[in-house]
């Protein structure tokens, strides 16, 4: 099987509305400041364009769960991979996510980060697969509601590959084209 990736979002239309997110969270948090918490590896892109876009003060830390093997669905199981640096305590947090699929993995983390006493937390993903879910999360900022296809790109992998992508692609198997 050989895989095509077909381009469902353009780097332009992500970018503008990473654009519209940044100033939205900037409005909603003003005269306070955020505390972005990424969900390696797929959110690191996002992050980076969305704090660049927000205009209150900013500070950043890196955690990173798996809930996936090399397949292309959940397997329900999420893993501490990478806890974060520094406390919550007090602190306006907000998840940041690539994409909410499930929700297992975002209402495992919004528990277990919730319990670190942190003055607010919010969620904010680039894309939402509403179809898909499992569990019951309340995602408060959301760039983009696709369909039930597996995408890749601005950060999300197929296999760890197509993370470089600027634009956001819909994976699709096709037959190898014969070479003999
Ligand atoms: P959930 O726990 O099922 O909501 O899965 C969330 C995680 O699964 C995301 O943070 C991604 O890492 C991964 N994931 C879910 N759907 C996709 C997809 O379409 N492409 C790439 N990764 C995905
Ligand atoms: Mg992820």
């Amino acid at each position: 099987m050989a895989e095509e990736v077909r381009k469902l979002l353009t780097e332009k239309e992500v970018d503008e509305r990473i654009r519209t997110l940044g100033e939205q969270i900037s409005s909603d948090y003003a005269g306070q400041s955020v505390h972005l918490v990424c969900v390696l590896k797929g959110a690191v892109f996002f992050m980076c364009e969305l704090a660049k876009r927000i205009t209150v003060p900013v500070t950043m830390d890196f955690m990173c769960v798996s809930s996936y093997g090399s397949s292309t669905k959940s397997s329900g199981v999420v893993k501490m991979v990478k806890d974060l640096d520094e406390p919550l305590r007090g602190k306006n947090v907000i998840i940041v996510e690539d994409i909410v699929d499930s929700g297992r993995t975002l209402s495992y983390l919004i528990k277990m980060l919730g319990d670190r006493e942190p003055a607010s937390i919010r969620l904010c993903t680039l894309l939402d697969k509403p179809e898909r879910r499992v569990t019951d999360v309340k995602v408060d900022y959301t760039g983009f509601e696709i369909p039930d296809e597996f995408v890749v790109g601005y950060g999300l992998d197929y296999d760890q590959r197509y993370r470089n992508l600027p634009y956001i692609g819909v994976v699709e198997f096709t037959k190898e084209s014969g070479i003999n």
